[in-house]
């Protein structure tokens, strides 16, 4: 069987939710089919944090898709996600491309600000693995909470509808584009220079911890 990749076709369009994500999950959805809400309630971020979206304009968007031999480490499938991400963005926004990051492992800054977080759920079950892939963008607002001040837009003026489902038509190419590359191992060097050439922490000073060494 071959792997299941979004289906344009298999949209749910929905006003407010609590979370995009759990939509997916909690209720039976088949694999290939994505949401994308107006507002969440209750949206999630990575490390147990919450995902608060701001702004006027945004983008909240899940899709599930399906592997069926999983012969990668998830962290590299969660890597070429950051990148499919990065190029819709900068494929909406071609005027700002160099103002556009990813920051390891797969959020997306600009001009040092976070305007994208993406937060991927999987489930596996022998070489078969289901993912949720959820991705938050903040598209265009007027202000900034207190809190997230780091946070930021991607765009300088307010989008159209039309633009918000371009670039949603956009995404669901290049997160298809990632699952075939992951699988790919000809194309996977492409991707990490990408990812390289692309990213906010190069040059920067890192402190990295594994096995409690620092
Ligand atoms: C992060 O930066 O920590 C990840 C944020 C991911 C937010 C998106 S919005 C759509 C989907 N639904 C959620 O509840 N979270 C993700």
């Amino acid at each position: 069987m071959p792997n299941v990749l979004l289906n344009h076709e298999k949209g749910i369009w929905k006003k407010s939710v609590a979370s995009t994500n759990n939509y997916l999950k909690e209720n039976k959805i088949e694999q290939g089919s994505w949401i994308s809400a107006d507002e969440q309630t209750e949206g999630r971020g990575r490390k147990g944090r919450s995902w608060n979206s701001f702004g006027e304009d945004k983008i909240i968007f899940s899709g599930k898709i399906r592997f069926e031999k999983v012969k990668f480490p998830v962290s590299l499938f969660s890597l070429l996600t950051g990148c499919a991400v990065l190029k819709t963005l900068i494929q909406s926004a071609p005027e700002i491309e160099n103002d556009l990051q990813l920051k390891w492992p797969n959020d997306i800054y600009r001009n040092g600000n976070k305007i994208a977080g993406i937060l991927i759920e999987c489930e596996q079950e022998g070489e078969i693995l289901d993912a949720i892939v959820g991705i938050g963008v903040n598209l265009f607002g007027k202000s900034i909470p207190d809190d997230l001040k780091n946070g930021g837009f991607l765009l300088d003026k307010k989008p159209t509808d039309e633009f918000k489902k371009k670039l949603i038509e956009n995404l669901i190419n290049a997160l298809n584009e990632a699952v075939v590359l992951v699988g790919d191992e000809k194309s996977i060097g492409k991707e990490i220079a990408f990812a390289f050439e692309k990213s906010y922490l190069r040059g920067k000073e890192i402190k990295a911890i594994q096995n409690q060494k620092i």
